[in-house]
């Protein structure tokens, strides 16, 4: 009896376990076979090229924290700001500031602006 309870719940957790593999493998292939879906995976710095990780790092860390959680609250929270603005609004934003947030169009190049935007989108 002992025997045959333990060889069913042994067979229940590999069928409860290749459930769940097989269906994370189905989203993985999702994603993958479509490009343009966006995951809701957060943003992360480690991923970033290096130019762009020590421009956020000087520039930006200061507010937006190191895992772009936001040191001021919500709205500088930046961990799936591509899902709530484009690469366009994110230069505008960089470029021209916020109401707290300084503009950075004196303080770093067209080029460092557009780097870190493409960064935030996710392009
Ligand atoms: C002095 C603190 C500060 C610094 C430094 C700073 N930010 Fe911000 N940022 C903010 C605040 C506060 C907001 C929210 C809007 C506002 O009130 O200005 C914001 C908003 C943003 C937004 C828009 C978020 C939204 O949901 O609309 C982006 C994108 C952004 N910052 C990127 C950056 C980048 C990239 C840098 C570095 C080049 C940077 N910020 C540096 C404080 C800062």
């Amino acid at each position: 009896m002992k025997a045959a309870k333990t060889i069913m719940s042994v067979a229940c957790i590999i069928i409860f376990v290749s459930v769940i593999l097989s269906s994370c493998g189905q989203k993985g292939s999702n994603t993958a076979s479509n490009g343009q879906q966006q995951s809701s995976k957060p943003i992360s710095l480690s991923a970033a090229p290096n130019e762009v990780q020590s421009l956020y790092k000087a520039r930006c860390i200061s507010c937006h924290a190191i895992d772009l959680s936001g040191k001021m609250g919500e709205q500088t929270n930046l961990q799936q700001i591509y899902k709530s603005l484009s690469y366009d609004d994110i230069v505008a934003t960089i470029t021209n500031g916020g109401e707290v947030m300084q503009p950075f169009k004196d303080k770093l190049s067209e080029q460092e602006i557009n780097s870190l935007a493409a960064w935030l989108s996710k392009q």
